[in-house]
């Protein structure tokens, strides 16, 4: 039975910021995601805030607001079966240093604040998030 979902994925400042967009978004097409839907933008940090609302009582939440919205992003709309779980495996870990070879974060992530890319966590996250940037 096919199980198409769609999840949200940024390509974050520090990718945008070495025009690693195209490249990153052709690994994705080349898994076989469809990029349903694209917008290049730069966050306000109250923008940042909500969005990465979830993590407000961690103690890097401030800095991760502030890096969120340092620069344009470009976040996008990932088409596929299982894709939640799909993207996140491509991502690999959140801090580069653990990211299995291959992975988005272990090529082309610099640290853990600076990883590149951000994917939902969860189907339910990922209907929130893409609701977030877009709402149409
Ligand atoms: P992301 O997947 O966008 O979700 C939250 C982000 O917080 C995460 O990627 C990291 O870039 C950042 N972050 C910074 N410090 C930590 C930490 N100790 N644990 C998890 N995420 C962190």
């Amino acid at each position: 039975m096919s199980n198409i979902e769609q999840t949200l994925s940024i390509i974050k400042p520090d990718a945008v910021e070495r025009n690693l967009d195209e490249k990153i978004k052709s690994i994705f097409v080349k898994e076989g995601f469809k990029i349903v839907k694209e917008k290049k933008i730069k966050l306000e940090k109250i923008d940042a805030e909500k969005f990465y609302k979830v993590h407000e009582t961690k103690p890097f939440y401030y800095d991760l607001c502030e890096y969120l919205s340092s620069g344009p992003i470009v976040a996008m709309v990932l088409e596929k079966e299982n894709a939640v779980s799909s993207n996140r495996q491509i991502m690999g870990a959140t801090d580069p240093k653990n990211a299995n070879e291959g992975t988005i974060r272990k090529q082309y992530g610099i640290s853990i604040d600076k990883n590149s890319v951000h994917g939902s966590d969860s189907i339910e996250n990922a209907k929130k998030e893409i609701n977030f940037f877009f709402k149409d």
